[in-house]
């Protein structure tokens, strides 16, 4: 069955080669918004999207900025670096991916919210502002494993969210009994596709069992494995999954963070999704 979910990634389209440049020339610490500058200079619509962003009311800015590399400093080259991704990316998705086993607003949704807790945790967490987006990234992409399943195997997955509806289990332990593999694993091919490395691949491995995780970007696996559990508690969207997993209390302490603290937020963090909501518009 891995087979044919290998056949369908192997067919999606693989990143824009900006947006791989992009990627490449970000994770180079010695990297300037100038040399930034040159590369999204060379494609229209990421440039366009960067001039979008930071005019938005997501930076609700005062001022209008119009020159590129101005908008790349105000923004950081983490969050042009994320912009390309998420806009490569869901591109690439919203493309005839869609079906009707998922429903896909609920899903982006449910992504969503995932990202725009994460990132509150980071910030709970007092990490790196730099760092806050890639947070949101990692939840936003964290169940994209899921696209391949509902593409290759309609019923079949189907199935699985009504087993795991009447049976009360974990949508991903219903996969792993029906498939052999889960979203995590399948994601984390997607991500293999994509060349995206490092914590947001991991998060995408790793949310439904943090506890098994022995890398070095136990922050961020660990943020996006709450940020899961606590979206699927306030009810925001829906990705197939009723029951989760709440992570251990040694996952919340080594963050920091409880979910009381979090959930206090709920408020915070409507007001958020819809800040992000134009961040995916512009992403799409
Ligand atoms: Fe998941
Ligand atoms: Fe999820």
């Amino acid at each position: 069955m891995i087979k044919s979910i290998e056949k369908f990634i192997d067919k999606m389209p693989s990143l824009p080669a900006t947006v791989s440049r992009v990627m490449e020339i970000c994770d180079d610490p010695a990297t300037s918004p100038a040399d930034l500058n040159r590369v999204v200079g060379l494609d229209p619509v990421l440039m366009g999207k960067v001039m979008q962003l930071i005019n938005s009311a997501y930076y609700g800015r005062p001022n209008k900025i119009t020159s590129l590399v101005r908008a790349i400093i105000l923004l950081g080259l983490n969050t042009v670096k994320n912009l390309a991704l998420s806009t490569a990316v869901l591109g690439n998705l919203s493309s005839g991916h869609a079906n009707d086993i998922l429903n896909m607003d609920g899903f982006w949704e449910h992504s969503l919210c995932t990202g725009v807790i994460a990132k509150k945790i980071a910030a709970a967490s007092k990490i790196d502002p730099k760092r806050h987006e890639e947070f949101f990234i990692a939840g936003l992409l964290h169940d994209i494993g899921k696209i391949p399943f509902t593409n290759c195997f309609p019923q079949e997955y189907l199935a699985a969210i009504s087993s795991s509806d009447m049976n009360r289990k974990p949508l991903h332990q219903v996969e792993s009994e029906l498939f052999t593999f889960d979203h995590q694993i399948v994601g984390a091919l997607v991500a293999d596709h994509w060349k995206i490395e490092g914590a947001i691949k991991d998060a995408i491995e790793y949310h439904h069992r943090p506890e098994e995780y022995e890398g070095e970007n136990r922050q961020l696996v660990y943020a996006v494995a709450i940020a899961d559990y606590l979206s699927l508690y306030l009810e925001r969207g829906f990705a197939g999954n009723r029951y989760p997993v709440e992570p251990s209390a040694s996952i919340y302490d080594s963050l920091g963070v409880s979910f009381d603290q979090l959930e206090s937020m709920s408020n915070e963090i409507k007001n958020e999704i819809e800040k992000a909501r134009v961040f995916l518009k512009i992403s799409q």
